[in-house]
């Protein structure tokens, strides 16, 4: 066995392991695991602040489960959280430390976290002055134009949080470059009475530029445009936006993980400062449990460890994200960017080929609708799914106690079902069952629990990045195609000719058909 000194076996041996714990373990259904342990259902569950985990329902025993922690320790999960709190240069590619975690701490912390802290601190002060402003100026509606790690953010806890008819503005949200999309978010909007966010880290991305420049168009006044972006000159440059309404981001945030920063402003003008702070204090719960969790104990490695073993021991190649809460329904869109931007690679931080399957395809749906569309097929496909089931047990609303009963009890049927399966004499009517899926329960879904779900992912989707060696903190696999784009831009107005063939002969049909 490789080793890492004083006999600590490398990660990557111990990847090499895991499938044949899976091939012990291929006549072990999850049904026989569960049912051999009286134990197992309490000892595979845990809880971190407002989020209670249980993972019984995964195909691993106690032995891989050694396996897998020593994996933790061989790749020194602890240490390596410790880095990224402190500051260090977590993304190397980049040249620059992932300080998400500063924005929402509460302590000071020592260097730059501490530095990051302090103006994390003063931008939040400065969006107080913004909702100041904003409601001084009788705003009634406000559009954000951001698309990724702009958009999807404050986009889910707007959606999930946000109270219609509690006086505060309504936040509406563009990102798609499709002028259609533009249209329907104007529609019925008074510009008189609307303020604008241009939320760009870089200030380059077309969608936003284009987009930001319909809504300036529209507005008609540039006093209710407001920008937040790493790269105020640009927006001065752009769109001459007065620097008093330029919040700021910076490098040292991505933007996946950024709506903890004054990217989160649509989140506060929609909910109110407190809540937005109640937000940032369920993550750094989170975090606190994260960063002081042994292995054993920490909600965030049984997760992360968790998909690997999907991934690598069973060679899973999807994960769905199942919220049964309508309230989270864009959920797995805003995961899909969180998980597969910042793991979608192939080599490690040395350059070295990863050496073995990384990120699955993440997807999913809100339960019960999806129940009546993908689960036919998660219960009797071919192709099987490892799935977060994702719950909350006070939906807060008064009344309809028989829709919430029958919320949780379609929960908790479709978890058992995936699980247990049942035998039939008829293979039509037969289910295999041995379906892993982790169920985790949010009591309320509230700013705090939201903010601790969401740091729970962002944990486990770095943790999973350390054990695979891999940067989960760059992008560069999605710079191509926005260059070819820009290279095509001439070559659809006609102005010149398409490299590529097949390309050049599209584009003449385009053209001849508009
Ligand atoms: O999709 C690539 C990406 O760079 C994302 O990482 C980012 O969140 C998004 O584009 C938007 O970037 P910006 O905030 O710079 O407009």
């Amino acid at each position: 066995m490789a080793a890492t000194g004083e006999g600590t076996p490398e990660p990557s041996t111990l990847l090499d392991s895991l499938p044949a714990h899976a091939a012990r373990l291929s006549r072990m259904p999850i049904r026989r695991l569960v049912g051999d342990d009286p134990a197992r259902a309490g000892d595979f569950a845990l809880r971190a602040g407002p989020v209670c985990a249980s993972f019984a329902r995964q195909r691993y025993d106690a032995q891989a489960l050694d396996d897998l922690f020593r994996l933790a320790s061989s790749a020194d999960l602890p240490g390596r959280l410790r880095a990224l709190f402190e500051g260090e240069t977590v993304n190397p590619t980049e040249g620059r430390p992932a300080l998400h975690t500063a924005l929402r701490a509460r302590d000071a912390a020592p260097g730059l976290a501490g530095e990051a802290m302090a103006l994390a601190h003063q931008a939040r002060a400065r969006m107080g002055g913004v909702l100041r402003d904003i409601e001084a100026a009788g705003i009634t509606d406000v559009v954000s134009v951001g698309i990724g790690g702009s958009d999807l953010g404050p986009r889910l806890v707007v959606d999930a949080l946000a109270r219609h008819g509690d006086g505060r503005p309504r936040v509406h949200f563009l990102s798609n470059v499709d002028p259609a999309a533009a249209m329907a978010v104007t529609a019925g909007l008074d510009p008189s009475r609307t303020a604008v966010l241009l939320v760009s880290k870089s200030f380059g991305t077309q969608e936003t530029l284009l987009n930001g420049r319909i809504l300036r168009d529209w507005l008609g006044d540039d006093s209710r445009l407001y920008a937040v972006t790493a790269t105020g000159a640009r927006a001065r440059e752009a769109f001459a936006i007065d620097p008093s309404r330029v919040l700021p981001m910076w490098d040292w945030v991505g933007g996946r993980y950024s709506m903890w920063s004054a990217v989160g402003l649509p989140i506060a003008i929609a909910l109110g400062m407190e809540r937005f702070e109640a937000l940032l204090a369920g993550a750094a719960e989170m975090d606190g449990h994260v960063l002081s969790a042994p292995p054993r104990d920490n909600l965030a490695v049984w997760h992360a460890l968790t998909a690997v073993w999907n991934r690598n021991a069973l060679g899973l190649h999807t994960h769905a994200v199942l919220p049964y809460a309508e309230r989270l329904r864009l959920l797995p869109a805003y995961l899909q960017q969180l998980v597969m931007e910042s793991l979608g690679k192939s080599v490690r931080l040395d350059g070295r080929p990863v050496g073995a399957d990384t990120v699955p395809v993440w997807w999913g749906g809100t339960g019960t609708d999806v129940q009546h569309s993908f689960f036919q097929a998660l219960h009797q496909g071919t192709g099987i799914a490892s799935m977060d089931f994702i719950g909350v047990v006070d939906d807060g609303i008064d009344g309809h106690e028989d829709n919430a009963r029958a919320l949780l009890a379609n929960l908790l049927a479709q978890s058992e079902a995936l699980a247990n399966g049942q035998a039939s004499d008829d293979p039509h009517r037969a289910y295999a069952g041995n379906r892993p899926g982790t169920v985790l329960l949010l009591h309320r879904l509230d700013a705090r629990s939201l903010g601790a779900l969401v740091a729970l992912y962002e944990h486990s989707v770095y943790l999973q990045g350390v054990l695979w060696g891999i940067n989960p903190f760059d992008q560069f696999g999605v710079e191509l195609g926005k260059q070819v784009a820009n290279r095509l831009l001439p070559a659809l107005a006609g102005d010149a000719t398409a490299d590529d063939p097949v390309t050049r002969d599209l584009i003449a049909r385009i053209r001849r058909a508009q």
